[in-house]
């Protein structure tokens, strides 16, 4: 096994390991490549290393790049992901020391990771290596089809009056500003979704690259809650390729001075409406085990919950 840095030719081979592992939640060449292409290279930093057999055959991968809504120079996300079927050789062990050999030289102070908790050998490895949890996420997803949402509709049309529910696709028909007023919330509203770093928001730019131009974002399924003419909430899904029947949940969110009224729980019950109308089966969301007003609302919708994700990180 030879490990050397990753090459656009290795796509197919990156994304052939992950979906092995990760067969849950399968990812397209395609997708892979678009999520790279709209990850900010000139502000951050992004590095691959793939390790091939003799033939040629990559069967493992590893990463490290900043994480730009948590952006400091010496603090990085990493990745070690080995094929199933080549677990338990060693190749893991060796990705591992050629990372933190690459990182190095940028003198990381924290690094983080992320596991799914029924991933008993991966949590082993990580801990092994000095990783310890700092937090956990957890996965939960709503049956589409048999979602009523009677039960809340009173709720709903009493958070919203006097107040209009719109999407992007429409909004961005009638109104030039609409990318300028959405980043303008966007960007406030995310610095209360919990994380465990310190919130670094994004440029418009960046924001038009990794959610406007995403191929998976659906504007017509982004919908936004407007007090007159200032937009105050929103709630948003993507769609997968390899998962035509499944949306994933985006932002939930609403401006401070609204909450607590039944907003975000009125735009995810068009989420979900929308979801219906067009035949998706099921919606898949991540809260942190923290987000106590986030998990209250999809518990109350009927979201199952799924294991957790374990949030791992260490101070090299
Ligand atoms: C999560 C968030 C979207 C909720 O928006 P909102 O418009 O206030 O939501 P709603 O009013 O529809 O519902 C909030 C519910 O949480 C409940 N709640 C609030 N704080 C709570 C707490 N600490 N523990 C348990 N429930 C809580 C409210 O009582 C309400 O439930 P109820 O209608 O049964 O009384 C908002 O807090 C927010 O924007 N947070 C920052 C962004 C974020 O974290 N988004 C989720 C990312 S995964």
């Amino acid at each position: 096994m030879t490990i050397r840095p990753f090459e656009d030719h290795d796509y197919p081979g990156i994304v052939s390991v992950g979906n092995a592992i990760y067969s849950d939640y399968p990812w397209s060449v395609d997708e892979t490549r678009h999520e790279d292409a709209r990850f900010d290279g000139v502000r951050f930093v992004q590095r691959r290393f793939v390790a091939a057999l003799p033939d040629g055959r990559v069967v493992a991968h590893s990463g490290f790049h900043h994480v730009p809504n948590m952006y400091h120079p010496q603090k990085f996300w990493v990745d070690v992901l080995v094929h199933p079927e080549f677990q338990r050789r060693g190749f893991g062990s060796r990705l591992y020391d050629h990372l933190m050999a690459g990182l190095a030289p940028s003198r990381p102070v924290m690094l983080w990771s992320n596991v799914r908790e029924t991933f008993a050998d991966s949590l082993r490895f990580a801990k092994r290596r000095g990783f310890a949890e700092i937090r956990r996420a957890w996965e939960s997803r709503l049956d589409v089809a048999s979602f009523n949402p009677a039960p809340f509709q009173a709720r709903a049309e009493a958070a919203m009056n006097r107040m209009a529910v719109v999407t992007v696709a429409e909004e961005r028909e009638r109104d030039p500003r609409c990318r300028e007023k959405l980043y303008d919330m966007h960007v406030e509203v995310l610095a209360d979704v919990p994380q465990p770093d310190a919130y670094t928001p994004q440029t418009i730019d960046q924001f038009q690259q990794r959610l406007l131009d995403n191929p998976a974002y659906v504007p017509g399924g982004h919908f936004l809650a407007k007090d007159d003419n200032r937009y105050i909430a929103e709630s948003f899904v993507f769609r997968s390729e390899e998962r035509p029947d499944v949306l994933y949940q985006g932002l939930t969110a609403t401006r401070r001075e609204y909450r607590g009224r039944g907003i975000a729980l009125a735009l995810k019950l068009r989420v979900v409406a929308f979801a219906k109308q067009r035949g998706y089966r099921e919606i898949r969301t991540w809260n942190d085990t923290l987000n106590a007003p986030m998990l209250h609302i999809n518990e109350t919708m009927g979201f199952v919950r799924q294991p957790a994700w374990v949030m791992l990180a260490k101070a090299p």
